[in-house]
């Protein structure tokens, strides 16, 4: 299961630091890529040429130095890890994570590392029960960090309480199961997702149409794809490669064309994500030859075309789940608040087009997800196939609450 997987191990200094050196060893037997991040303090509880030697690899224990490949080390360091897990994590650096310090190179790793975090805390219970320590912890949780819990038992001062590190073969299986648990939730479902404009005929050669690109829709279906899921796209006109994968791919031009595919496809569907920029209008009659200059005075009469969204939020089961976008340029959270109720929908994906870098035709973009638990989760800048991984970890999360 983590064959091959990208594992980055951070060492804070703690004594529970000697079982880390387990951990490293299981990860390694279990065919993963190991790379271990240590604070300075670690360096006295766990040697470098033990960790070095265990995970087969130099360690990261300054931001600068001669030693470092590169002087962003810990960009280049946190783009290559797929999930990243600190144990022993001390009051120190828990408190460090929860309020944004980077100082050192562990803090500044963590900081730079926008895929799943783990933490095992190990302290003294005075200290794991602190206001403070509590505060982080719960900080921590509720932006989707997860906390594996410390056992009660003997502590090295001397205390019989809640303080001691998991052990590393249950820090191991916590790591092996989300890995197995991502895979498996995705592998027996079938997804459908719009993606693109839709061009709305006027003529043979002239349509109405918007800008977008389709590639945050087809970056989702990549990384659907990429997890085990049965991808169906349906694709307005763009000019995109289907990706790698279980994707079948349906081409349409115009907003009816979608409807109907989509109408097709959502019944035998697990979930639907609706990426597309539909046209909300469509001209009345489309012109069967070229509109002429000499026609003088056009007059273009446009009717709605059905929403999408919101028909398959009308014809949703309860085991289905509904997933739309809205892109906004005023009272943002307000308006996306009102889309997820009015179209029935299990999560809505805000696009604000105030924010540099977001929505069409760019490689960036910065999301909000509202769910209809009234949670709201704020997402930094970022490249759309990473954009793309924390709305199908948003999908996997509701597919596991079901
Ligand atoms: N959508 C759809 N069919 C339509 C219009 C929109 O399926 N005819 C979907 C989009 O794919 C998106 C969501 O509805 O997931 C919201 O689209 P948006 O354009 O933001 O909102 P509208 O509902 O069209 O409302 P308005 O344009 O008035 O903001």
């Amino acid at each position: 299961m983590l064959k091959g997987k990208r594992i980055i191990l951070g060492i804070s200094g703690g004594i529970a630091a000697y079982k880390s050196l387990i951990l490293i060893r299981l990860f390694i037997k279990a065919g993963a890529q190991l790379r271990v991040v240590t604070t300075e303090n670690a360096l006295w509880f766990v040697t470098r040429v033990s960790l070095e030697s265990l995970s087969q690899n130099k360690i990261y224990d300054k931001v600068f130095g001669p030693e470092n490949d590169y002087t962003t080390e810990h960009i280049s360091l946190t783009d290559w890890g797929d999930c990243f897990i600190v144990a022993p994590a001390t009051a120190n650096i828990i408190g460090k994570l929860a309020n944004g310090i980077a100082d050192d190179a562990l803090s500044t790793s963590l900081i730079a590392f926008n895929k799943k975090i783990f933490m095992a805390p190990a302290m003294n219970v005075k200290m794991f029960d602190h206001f403070s320590v509590q505060r982080n912890i719960q900080w921590l949780k509720d932006n989707n960090i997860q906390i594996i819990e410390p056992n009660e038992g003997y502590l090295a001062c001397g205390y019989e309480a809640k303080g001691r590190m998991e052990e590393p073969e249950s820090i191991f299986n916590a790591i092996e199961n989300y890995f197995s648990s991502e895979n498996k939730v995705l592998a027996e479902k079938k997804i459908l997702i719009t993606a693109g404009p839709t061009h709305e005929a006027i003529d043979p050669v002239r349509y109405i149409g918007n800008q977008s690109s389709g590639k945050m829709g087809f970056a989702i279906a990549a990384e659907l794809a990429k997890r085990g899921a049965e991808v169906i796209l349906i694709a307005g006109p763009v000019q995109q490669q289907t990706p790698q994968g279980h994707i079948k791919r349906i081409d349409v031009t115009s907003a009816l064309e979608m409807y109907n595919a989509a109408m097709d496809v959502f019944p035998t569907a697990d979930a639907a994500i609706l990426n597309a920029a539909v046209a909300d209008f469509r001209p009345e009659t489309a012109s069967n030859r070229k509109i002429k200059k000499s026609d003088n005075n056009l007059q273009l009469s446009l009717v709605k075309n059905p929403d999408i969204l919101a028909t398959l939020g009308n014809m949703k089961k309860k085991n289905q789940i509904l997933v739309g976008f809205a892109l906004e340029t005023d009272n943002e959270l307000e308006n996306a608040r009102v889309k997820l109720s009015q179209k029935n929908l299990d999560f809505i994906v805000l696009n604000s087009l105030n924010d540099r870098g977001a929505g069409f035709g760019g490689d960036s973009n910065k999301i909000t997800i509202l769910d209809n638990n009234n949670a709201v989760l704020k997402f930094e800048l970022k490249s759309k196939t990473e954009v793309a991984a924390d709305i199908t970890d948003k999908l996997v999360a509701c597919f596991s609450n079901d």
